[in-house]
């Protein structure tokens, strides 16, 4: 069975494409390559075995996805990872993240009811949740009005997408995603940061590696045990296995409604001083960090519960924050060769 992953080159996508391959789907992938590179397709090819198809293509270019869509009309369903992601930037950029993330699923949903294809994946974040009223967080707490134009286009396509589903029969998932990190424990494929890494995990590997001088972390005056900031950290390769599953309920006809929420995280919680001992530990290094002022926009703490996707989508996390630690740090010297 084919399937369409859009942002198949990017750092969720490239890890889904291991997965679905490794389940023996046939894949396809559409990327623009502006924050990837080709070269990710040669590490999913030697991890697999299995060179996925490839077309460049930007999805904001309506002519080009007809015509796509026009020449694969046996998709079995698509996964759609191709958007923008960085929060600061949305803030500068609004209309590019508008264009970028409604646009293209508009164009992609369009094709999709054109050619009676059903099985769509989303891409959504915890963001969407804003600064929870109670912890862990469950599919059915609010959503809160977004703090960034990167966090509304995460909103208004899970809305698109539910009155789509509604109106012509779509069969859709939004997976809300926690925070992912890590890399493939071939270090084959993983995280490859546009400029100055904004997350926390990448700027880590790259102090830890020289690329930067020091880590800020910011605040240590939250409410919490140690005083930074809570997030969900799930490896990118269980992350990844999500999609697959996902995928698998829709194909299979296993979904409740034609448009479902899980929330994908681990259920744990860790703090940023949490992060920066257990990197220390697991990989037998010190990383130099001082504590700055907190970030604008961050919230203090996020963790989901994951009973629902447990029950539902048979899903949980199998690899440990730990786990995810060591290969994001084995990834970092691995582009530390090339
Ligand atoms: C952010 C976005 C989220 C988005 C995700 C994409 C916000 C509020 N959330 O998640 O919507 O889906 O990126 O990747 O912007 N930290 C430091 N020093 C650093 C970097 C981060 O201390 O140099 C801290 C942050 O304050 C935070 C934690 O590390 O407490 C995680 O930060 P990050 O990796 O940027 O992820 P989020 O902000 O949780």
């Amino acid at each position: 069975m084919k399937v369409l992953v859009t942002g198949g080159l990017g750092f969720i996508g490239s890890h889904t494409v291991v997965a679905l391959q490794n389940k023996g789907y046939e894949v396809v992938i559409i990327d623009n390559l502006s924050n990837s590179s080709i070269e990710v397709l040669d590490g999913i090819t030697k991890i697999t075995g299995i060179q996925p198809a490839f077309e460049k293509i930007d999805l904001r270019d309506k002519n080009k996805v007809v015509d796509f869509f026009n020449r694969h009309t046996d998709l079995a369903g698509i996964i759609h990872f191709a958007a923008s992601k960085a929060v600061n930037e949305s803030v500068q950029k609004p209309l590019l993240y508008y264009e970028n993330n409604i646009t293209t699923l508009i164009y992609l949903l369009q094709q999709m009811q054109v050619h009676a294809l059903q099985n769509f994946i989303f891409s959504s974040s915890c963001t969407v949740y804003g600064e929870p009223d109670k912890l862990p967080i469950t599919e059915k707490d609010p959503v809160k009005p977004a703090l960034s134009p990167y966090g509304n286009t995460k909103q208004i396509g899970e809305e698109i997408i539910r009155d789509s589903s509604k109106a012509y029969g779509l069969k859709a998932i939004a997976l809300r995603y926690f925070n992912p990190i890590g890399a493939h424990p071939s270090a084959l494929i993983g995280e490859l940061p546009n400029g100055v890494p904004q997350n926390l995990i990448p700027f880590i590997t790259q102090t830890a590696i020289g690329k930067r001088a020091q880590l800020s972390v910011f605040g240590d005056d939250y409410p919490t045990e140690d005083g930074t900031a809570i997030r969900d950290y799930i490896h990118v390769v269980d992350l990844a296995q999500s999609h697959v599953v996902a995928m698998e309920r829709l194909i299979q006809k296993k979904n409740k409604s034609n448009f479902e929420i899980f929330n994908i995280g681990t259920g744990r919680g860790s703090s940023v001083m949490e992060i920066i001992k257990a990197f220390e530990k697991v990989n037998n290094l010190k990383l130099n960090y001082k504590i700055v002022d907190r970030r604008e926009g961050d919230v203090v703490a996020v963790w989901a519960d994951t009973s629902f996707a447990e029950k539902e989508l048979g899903w949980k996390a199998q690899l440990s924050m730990e786990d995810a630690l060591r290969d994001a740090w084995q990834w970092e010297l691995k582009l530390a060769q090339k």
